[in-house]
């Protein structure tokens, strides 16, 4: 549990460090969101600890509803049986909490199109879509929803896994603007990157990022597969052929995945693991089980949760209160102090 005290007198929340990171339900959840962001929100979870589904930002892709609301609460579900304790920590929805729609309008006049049009995720995902395809505002205007959605909480430190850092610029940016064109009004918050597991590769494409919402879900292990079929990806893993086993991302990119997820799953150091390998077939071997044994308690634990969404609904209904009561006095704030003319 963090009970850190907060090094800068400038925060507006008291002592403790206060922690805010998101996920979108946006598909199945993958060992990349896991070990990358949640496990690291499980071990650092306390009272000032915030996590929220982000339907909304879902939106910014056409959805099926029906899927789209199990995903969401299949999600929260995930969170839980990771490990979140929702007697601590405040698990909610990101739409049952309506500020976050509000203040990311104010968002969005606060930064620039030219700033938008440098991030990188809105490039490769609309690349993706292509010309012919159907490229929404929102996921042109995404960073300004998830600026909002961390400084409505007055965020200090936002765990997020390495394709999430110049979200979290932007972010920054436009805290500072905000705040010296209209008093001080925002924490800037800070990203806070693991060394290990913060950029977890397909395992097809080593050199692109393990995603939710991959083309093909050959090289994804999803945080609920089923150990078969895990032990068959990861034995099918791409590599290289030079037949040597050592930590080196952007010569050996495949190779250095594999040590990166064994380092992530057992709390070791990539370059080290390298020595205890000479050959590929007994790295991926032990990739595979390490990560059986490091799913199985998660796993479990879910199915047992998938039985009971009642109390899975309960959760969230009382995150959104919670969330709601913090995220209201900051959208209060803004508008106030944006002249925005109180009722
Ligand atoms: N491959 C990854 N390695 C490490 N961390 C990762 N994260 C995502 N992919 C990896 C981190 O997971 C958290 C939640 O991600 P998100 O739901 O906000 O969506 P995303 O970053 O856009 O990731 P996805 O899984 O690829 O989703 P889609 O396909 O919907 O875009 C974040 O902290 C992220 O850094």
């Amino acid at each position: 549990m963090r009970h850190r005290h907060h090094p800068s007198a400038g925060s507006l929340n008291g002592s403790m460090t206060r922690v805010l990171s998101c996920i979108q339900p946006s598909g199945d959840i993958t060992l990349g969101n896991y070990l990358g962001a949640i496990k690291h929100w499980v071990d650092d979870q306390g009272p000032e600890s915030f996590h929220g589904i982000v339907d909304l930002h879902a939106l910014t892709v056409p959805q099926d509803p029906t899927e789209l609301r199990t995903v969401t609460l299949n999600t929260a579900m995930v969170l839980l049986a990771a490990g979140l304790n929702p007697d601590v920590t405040t698990v909610f929805v990101q739409s049952h909490v309506p500020e976050h729609a509000q203040l990311g309008w104010m968002m969005n006049c606060t930064v620039s199109y030219g700033e938008l049009s440098r991030m990188t995720q809105f490039k490769d995902k609309s690349d993706r879509i292509g010309d012919q395809g159907f490229i929404s505002a929102g996921l042109f205007t995404y960073p300004s929803l998830m600026a909002a959605d961390i400084l409505l909480y007055d965020a200090d430190e936002v765990p997020v896994g390495d394709d999430q850092r110049q979200h979290l610029e932007i972010t920054r940016d436009i805290a500072q603007r905000f705040n010296s064109r209209y008093g001080q009004t925002f924490v800037v918050p800070k990203a806070a990157i693991a060394k290990v597991g913060a950029r977890i590769m397909d395992l097809q494409e080593p050199t692109s990022k393990m995603s939710k919402s991959a083309d093909s879900p050959q090289g994804v292990v999803y945080l609920l597969e089923d150990p078969k079929s895990i032990e068959k990806k990861v034995k099918r893993a791409v590599t290289d052929t030079d037949g040597e086993v050592r930590y080196d991302p952007i010569n050996k990119p495949g190779v250095s995945n594999l040590l990166s997820i064994i380092a992530a799953a057992t709390g070791g150091d990539p370059a080290v693991l390298a020595a205890n390998y000479s050959q590929y077939g007994p790295l991926k071997a032990d990739a595979a089980s390490a990560l059986i044994e490091f799913l199985h308690p998660v796993q479990q634990r879910y199915a047992d949760l998938q039985s009971n969404p009642d109390y899975v609904r309960a959760v969230l209904a009382a995150g959104a209160d919670k969330a709601q009561s913090v995220a209201s006095v900051v959208l209060k704030r803004a508008m106030d102090n944006v002249g925005l003319l109180a009722r």
